[in-house]
């Protein structure tokens, strides 16, 4: 009993260290290690339930997409990262409305739905809009297609990836 609970502990330990060398190893600068989330709902959410086992830095300085992020998430739970279904959502919510890239010319009408907050319809005229179009070359292109709200585009600017 005693000695499967040592085995457990050791275990703990091990796998605290082993992302920690991972990350070490990746030669993240200091800076970067410190680097801040980006403002918004839910963020104190993030750094309180990802910090267990790695740096934040895992998190901001990276183009994941929205599926990017949503199998990065079940990826962790794989790895044993705990929350509640709120926080999972809260934790999604805020990865994608503003962490997450989107690949415009890849993207999925679901990543579209996610990211731009419309619904499925919506999203999948995009994605039929761009199919006619032969893709989108720039932010005002995107802006064309029905169902996207400008605003929105250009607030994701940064975001948003054309190649
Ligand atoms: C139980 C421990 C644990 C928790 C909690 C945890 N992670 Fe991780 N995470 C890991 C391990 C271990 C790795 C290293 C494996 C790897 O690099 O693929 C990792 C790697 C990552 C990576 C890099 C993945 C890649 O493909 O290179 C990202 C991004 C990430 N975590 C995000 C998060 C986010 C966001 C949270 C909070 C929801 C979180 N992690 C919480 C264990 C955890």
């Amino acid at each position: 009993m005693t000695r499967a609970i040592v085995y457990v502990v050791a275990l703990g330990a091990f796998a605290a260290v082993a992302a920690s060398e991972l990350a070490h190893a990746r030669g993240a600068p200091a800076a970067a290690r410190q680097a801040g989330l980006p403002d918004g709902e839910g963020r104190a959410v993030v750094e309180k339930l990802c910090i267990t086992c790695h740096g934040l830095d895992y998190i901001a300085p990276s183009q994941r997409t929205v599926r990017n992020w949503l199998e990065t998430i079940e990826l962790m739970k794989s790895f044993g990262a705990e929350a509640t279904d709120e926080q999972w959502k809260t934790v999604t919510d805020y990865l994608v409305g503003y962490v997450a890239y989107l690949q415009a010319n890849k993207a999925t009408a679901d990543e579209f739905a996610m990211l731009f907050r419309i619904d499925d319809k919506a999203a999948q005229g995009v994605v039929s809009y761009r199919e006619k179009q032969g893709g989108f070359k720039t932010v005002d292109d995107l802006k064309k297609a029905p169902g996207l709200d400008g605003a929105r585009v250009d607030a994701l600017q940064a975001r948003l990836l054309f190649d």
